[in-house]
């Protein structure tokens, strides 16, 4: 049974809450996961009542919930929809609704403050918060959800968290990183820990190196705000790619309790080798996109998106070669890479094995052996692909690549998004998913000295045309002229 809880989202009618979490609301009360008496309060500046607020949830929800718009879902969804007019930076706005929480039945005294905001508004509305005694757990918890980015840089993070740390204790914060709940990036998890055939070859022995790309085709969509001061390093790498690596490389946890395997995740993060400030050209690289082609349209390059800067050098490309000096990955290189307006969206982890310790098919037609991949898809489809050897039918002694291949989803299988999962997540103060302060703090430590760098380089970015794979000169980050960038999951020639 969960328990009863008040829901309040600050930023009730921006952009994330628009598209994630009040559909993630809608399916969830569809498939009767809501706890009975919650109740959902947007927090907003406009001059509403409820039944606006319900207009506009629903306008919102119509065109994108899935299996069509359904009254009698959304007829339960409306009884716990509230309104509530206030300012974020207004401290009597934060005393009202504490009078509106506290004073009345209907609302129940749990309450789960969603921070659908913009990072740099935290400390403020948190301290509201606190001084309007919204965070004590008196007549029952009192839980924060934060989106990334955790700060702009590791001495951001720091301080928003010590920030933070006065008016709250760790156990009721929940950094969210949506990447976590994706369904197969839980299934690395599985597939690595459920099994035992990979265990013996997941190891330095075995592989050359690993690949994690997220590539998307769409590009700023209206964030300029955010991302022309963030840029692609930030704004994925240092959290959702970060992420995907502590999953690939961690050590078995000792249980899969929330703590054991924070732990593993942290070690995985302190061990990656600090790239240091005179060799980030070799470990790193940025570039922008100009104007080019998607899906057969002309698009602008991101210096023509509204809201950019004219001169702006922020990256909306950027890969990072990395290390992790442990005894399991000890000089295995690992290319994480993220770009916006791409040849395709997709998100995969590639890992690419050694070749056999002894060619013996030197001498024959096979001129050159490929090398065995594993490839974990994202999205949009979710699998697990091995790619191996074999022998061509036929006289002849030639090889080909073949794959086996184990799709995650089958027909009947339900679809659900990251947010659905992470939202029950809090209600039931799961913290497995979301990431302690620890992890965001070293993952800042990887990242600071490429951003230090490329902070101070403020004349020139790569660039390169909408609707590709990013310029060819990021070829340079590989260790060897064997390796090469793995675009797509599906066989490659
Ligand atoms: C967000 C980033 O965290 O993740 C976006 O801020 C990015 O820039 C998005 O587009 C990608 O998430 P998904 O779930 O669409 O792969």
């Amino acid at each position: 049974m969960l328990d009863p809880c008040t829901f309040v989202i600050f930023g009730s009618t921006g952009n994330l809450s628009k598209r994630k979490l009040l559909p993630a609301l809608y399916h969830l009360e569809a498939a009767n996961r809501l706890p009975d008496e919650m109740k959902i309060i947007g927090f907003g500046r406009r001059d509403w009542g409820d039944e606006q607020w319900r207009d506009f949830v629903k306008e919102v929800l119509t065109p994108q919930v899935r299996d069509g718009f359904n009254e009698e879902i959304f007829s339960r969804l409306v009884h716990r929809l509230h309104f509530f007019q206030g300012n974020l930076d207004d401290k009597d706005s934060f005393k009202a609704l504490s009078d509106k929480i506290e004073n009345s039945e209907e609302f129940p005294k749990n309450v789960i403050f969603y921070m659908s905001i913009r990072p740099a508004e935290y400390t403020q509305v948190i301290k509201n918060l606190a001084n309007a005694n919204l965070l004590i757990e008196e007549h029952g918890w009192r839980r924060i959800v934060v989106e990334k980015p955790f700060g702009y840089d590791r001495e951001s993070a720091q301080m928003l968290q010590q920030n933070m740390m006065k008016h709250l204790r760790e156990e009721q914060v929940f950094r969210i990183d949506h990447y976590l709940g994706k369904g197969t990036v839980q299934n690395v998890l599985v597939f690595r820990f459920a099994n035992v055939m990979m265990e013996p070859l997941w190891n330095r022995n075995y592989i050359d190196h690993i690949q994690i790309t997220h590539s998307e085709t769409v590009g700023i969509e209206g964030r300029a705000d955010y991302f022309d001061s963030a840029g692609a390093l930030r704004d994925m790498i240092q959290s959702h790619l970060l992420q995907l690596l502590t999953l690939v490389a961690m050590e078995p946890p000792a249980s899969m309790d929330a703590e054991s395997l924070r732990d593993e995740k942290v070690k995985v993060l302190k061990s990656i080798r600090p790239i240091p400030q005179n060799a980030v050209h070799a470990h790193a690289f940025r570039a922008q996109y100009a104007s080019g082609i998607i899906h057969g349209e002309k698009v602008p390059g991101y210096l023509d998106a509204d809201g950019v800067d004219e001169d702006s050098v922020t990256e909306t490309y950027a890969a990072i070669k990395l290390y992790i000096d442990n005894w399991r990955w000890r000089g295995v290189p690992i290319y994480l890479r993220t770009g916006k307006r791409m040849a395709e969206s997709r998100s995969a982890i590639s890992i690419r094995f050694k070749h056999p310790p002894q060619l013996l098919f030197r001498n024959t037609q096979v001129e050159r052996l490929k090398p065995d991949w594993l490839l974990l898809g994202i999205q949009p489809n979710e699998c697990v692909r091995i790619e191996m050897q074999v022998k061509e039918s036929g006289l002849e002694m030639r090889t080909r690549t073949s794959s086996l291949d184990a799709s995650f989803n089958k027909e009947g299988d339900t679809l659900y998004d990251a947010y659905e999962g992470l939202l029950l997540d809090v209600v039931e103060n799961d913290h497995s998913l979301f990431l302690r302060y620890d992890e965001v703090e070293w993952a800042w430590r990887v990242v600071d000295p490429v951003l230090r760098m490329w902070a101070t380089e403020r004349d020139f970015i790569h660039t390169y045309p909408a609707g590709t794979w990013g310029p060819k000169e990021t070829q340079r980050l590989f260790d060897h002229a064997d390796q090469f960038w793995r675009h797509s999951i599906e066989p490659e020639d």
